[in-house]
């Protein structure tokens, strides 16, 4: 028996910036198969989607607790087809449909290009589908050009880790490294700037452990690519996230010195500031190279601004550790940070090990480190006021009569604009720094 075809789709995103750029893919997919209209709730859709992140604790209970909600919708509209992807599907595979049996379909994150065909079957057959496989074809192939007009616009370049961190479900969750191969980057490039973007983030796990086929055939590492990303026509600003210490080499640095279109903010995960953590962590550096590597990337880059992720509480971290961690944050000078406490995830090695830290000595830890970096964080807006830097303007403010942008290094901007400025950049003064962003004038010339 075939169910009618489905008219609308509600999709439900958490986690990094590549599950949102895989939600966006997975739309069009659907759009472009059934003509999907996406809606704003559950209540109105045909197909429901959940595209999940398991990279800290409690990530299978908050997706259990969302289905339920999904269950009761599925009882009023037996015909909803309910779809959970992501990092959560890959790793909780067939368990989903067994503790939530009106779940019609598990897929992973290699494998939603298929999305369509499945909910085909799905509708044709009233069967249940989990595919977690990680296939060796390119997904990135069957994916159809995207369609979305965004001023800023996020482009994978790679997929997976091969770093094993020993906290991190990652590895196991996107598979291997993978590099897209740089012709088919560049087409993805060009068709977002023909489209309307004039900034481009390019996306991966590590994205300068990029390895992939250059246009020339030689295999290109991550500056070759930002060096010929640069050269495309429209585009104002280049960025990029997430990169790894390790992978930092002479060549993106000296991309950092040469390119002025490769805007100067750096999101450069440390996780620790203690080297018998980072050793425990498998991250592979000292935090002399990390040091070492910050004062490369300034002396090219004297304005770059940086940002990191930490953990704190992590299996055998001493008061010593953390008092590390603390200095480390401090030498450096970051303007942002993410701060996390340490959570064991299943299926990674340091849940083998026994998480010592105290959750009330994690949690003391967690806010001594938020303190910090919510001090230097007012300090870097407020070292802002008086100058004079340019703003791209993307959209707007919820102040009314106000727009919204970033400076080069990432800082919000809010300032009294004309609405046609939209997708401008202009120079604009700063006049006051509030807690997370800056206030400014626009420059008459
Ligand atoms: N590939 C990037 C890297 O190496 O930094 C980011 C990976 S992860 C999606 C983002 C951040 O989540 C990590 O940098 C880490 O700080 C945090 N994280 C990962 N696993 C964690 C865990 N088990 N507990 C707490 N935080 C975790
Ligand atoms: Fe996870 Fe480490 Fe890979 Fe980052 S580098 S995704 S933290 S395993
Ligand atoms: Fe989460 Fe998977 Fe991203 S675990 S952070 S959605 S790669």
């Amino acid at each position: 028996m075939t169910t009618a075809s489905p008219d609308t789709l509600f999709i439900k995103t958490y986690g990094c910036q590549m599950n949102s750029y895989d939600s966006e893919r997975m739309v069009e997919l659907m759009q472009s198969a059934y003509g999907l209209r996406l809606v704003a709730t559950p209540e109105e859709a045909d197909v429901i989607l959940m595209n999940t992140c398991s990279v800290r604790e409690k990530a299978e209970e908050k997706v259990y607790s969302e289905l339920g909600r999904y269950r009761k919708i599925k009882q009023r509209n037996p015909h909803l087809i309910i779809g959970v992807g992501g990092c959560v599907a890959q790793q909780e595979g067939k368990r989903i449909q067994q503790r939530a049996p009106f779940v019609d379909l598990v897929f992973g994150p290699q494998t939603y290009h298929q999305l369509p065909q499945m909910v085909n079957r799905i509708r044709r057959e009233r069967i249940k589908i989990t595919n977690v496989e990680m296939p060796e074809i390119e997904k990135f192939d069957h994916l159809p050009k995207p369609a979305g007009h965004h001023l800023s616009s996020f482009v994978t370049i790679m997929e997976g880790c091969d770093k094993f961190c020993t906290f991190c479900v990652v590895p196991y969750t996107r598979g291997e490294e993978l590099s897209r191969p740089a012709a088919d980057i560049l087409a993805e490039c060009r068709n977002r700037l023909e489209n309307g973007a004039v900034e481009i983030t390019l996306l991966g796990q590590n994205v300068n452990g990029y390895r992939g086929v250059g246009t020339d055939g030689e295999e290109w590492d991550f500056a070759t690519l930002l060096y010929a990303v640069a050269e495309l026509p429209g585009l104002q600003r280049l960025r990029f996230t997430t990169s790894h210490p390790l992978e930092v080499n002479e060549g993106l640095i000296e991309a950092f010195r040469d390119l002025p279109i490769l805007m100067p903010f750096l999101h450069l995960p440390v996780q620790s500031g203690s080297d018998r953590i980072l050793k425990a962590m498998h991250r592979g550096h000292t935090r002399a190279d990390y040091l070492r590597i910050i004062d490369q990337l300034r002396d090219a880059r004297p304005d770059l601004a940086l940002s990191s992720d930490f953990i704190v509480g992590f299996p055998g971290e001493g008061d010593a550790d953390f008092a590390n961690t603390l200095e480390l944050v401090r030498e450096v000078g970051f303007d942002s940070a993410y701060c996390f406490n340490y959570s064991p995830r299943p299926g990674t090695p340091a849940a083998e090990l026994q998480d010592s830290v105290p959750q009330a000595v994690k949690q003391q830890r967690l806010t001594e480190l938020l303190g910090l970096m919510r001090e230097q964080s007012r300090q870097a807006l407020e070292r802002q006021v008086g100058r004079t830097v340019k703003v791209l303007f993307d959209g707007h403010s919820k102040q009314e009569g106000d727009l919204i942008g970033r400076t080069p290094d990432y800082k919000i901007v809010h300032a009294r604009a004309n609405p046609r400025l939209i997708g401008h950049t202009l120079p604009v003064t700063i006049t006051r720094a509030y807690g997370q962003s800056l206030r400014g004038e626009i420059v008459v010339q």
